[in-house]
């Protein structure tokens, strides 16, 4: 046993830095090739938004022949076994069968794709080849809820959420969401544990995250409120800021939303197609880092910064 595990990083290019982040917060993550990253921690996978999968590394090399002669000289047994190859890009010119094939032969036992005792991974990549037993995993966590009962136009993407939630929500923590739309960000805060509240200037709003924080077992916490001007004392700030047609609002009336958001918590995450770079530092705080996030047609940046 190696203690070493491969993590795959799942969503397209215009997560990639949310998914690297989010991996970061979790473990030491090493990036190592194309949505690969490796860490000397285990992960609970199904907490995560994007780590989509992984291995306890058993052998890697450069290519599958040598890290085939390294599961040879391991002496690696297993009764009855399956091997997944997976091409990192998928369109990598390579076998997924002959790969696997290589491998079963290195293997002392028996191929059984069916009822395997033991599913092995292999991730192949221009930049080498890991192969391990394949980790173990729930269904993500966030995956429940894409069965909430009321969305909203310009609501982040589920995954993208968790990932986001991931950056800084703690257990136990006191988490607000002052213009929480219909709930995304404190389901996902909530599920992790967070004791939330979640204000929104339209009382619609309001009434479609009490909705979905219910269904999903959580209490009703989100009150009408105009952001510019709520007041309380919490640990962290989480906010996808109001964008596009449903809930546009002027730079100057966004600038004044940040000012008041970054008073409530000495932390926080804000997300926002605008830059306010500028708000988030007058407001006294560190700017920690931006990270792009792009789906679709919109460009977001999540803002992450902390008092000074
Ligand atoms: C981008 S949406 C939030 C999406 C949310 N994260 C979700 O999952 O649905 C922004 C929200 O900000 C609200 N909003 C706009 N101006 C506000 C203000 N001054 N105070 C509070 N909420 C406001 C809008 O009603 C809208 O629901």
């Amino acid at each position: 046993m190696t203690g070493r595990y491969i993590y795959q990083l799942a969503g397209d290019e215009g997560s990639r830095d949310l998914a690297r982040a989010e991996a970061a917060a979790f473990c030491d993550a090493e990036q190592i090739a194309y949505r690969l990253v490796a860490s000397d921690q285990r992960v609970r996978l199904e907490r995560t938004g994007y780590l989509a999968g992984g291995i306890e590394l058993l052998a890697e090399g450069p290519d599958v022949k040598t890290a085939c002669e390294q599961v040879r000289r391991l002496g690696l047994a297993a009764e009855e076994f399956a091997i997944d190859v997976v091409r990192l890009p998928g369109g990598l010119k390579l076998s997924r069968r002959e790969a696997a094939n290589a491998f079963a032969l290195a293997i002392e036992g028996r191929p059984n794709l069916d009822d395997p005792g033991e599913r092995f991974t292999v991730y192949a990549t221009p930049e080498g080849v890991w192969f391990g037993r394949a980790l173990e995993m729930d269904v993500p966590q966030w995956k429940r809820f894409v069965a909430k009962l009321h969305d909203c136009s310009s609501a982040l993407p589920d995954q993208a959420a968790r990932a986001v939630c991931n950056l800084e929500v703690r257990g136990g923590e006191r988490v607000v969401d002052p213009c929480c739309g219909s709930g995304t960000l404190l389901m996902n805060a909530a599920d992790l544990g967070a004791h939330v509240s979640g204000f929104d200037l339209n009382k619609k709003m309001v009434g479609a995250t009490n909705a979905n924080l219910l269904y999903f077992g959580f209490p009703a916490s989100a009150e009408q409120a105009d952001a510019t001007k709520v007041g309380g004392n919490y640990d962290l700030v989480l906010t996808n800021l109001p964008y596009g047609k449903m809930s546009a609002v002027s730079p100057a009336d966004e600038l004044r939303l940040v000012r008041n958001i970054v008073k409530l918590a000495p932390r926080g995450v804000l997300i926002t197609t605008n830059d306010v770079t500028d708000a988030v530092r007058e407001a006294g705080t560190r700017l920690e880092r931006t990270i792009p996030l792009s789906k679709f047609t919109i460009t977001r940046k999540v803002y992450q910064y902390r008092s000074e």
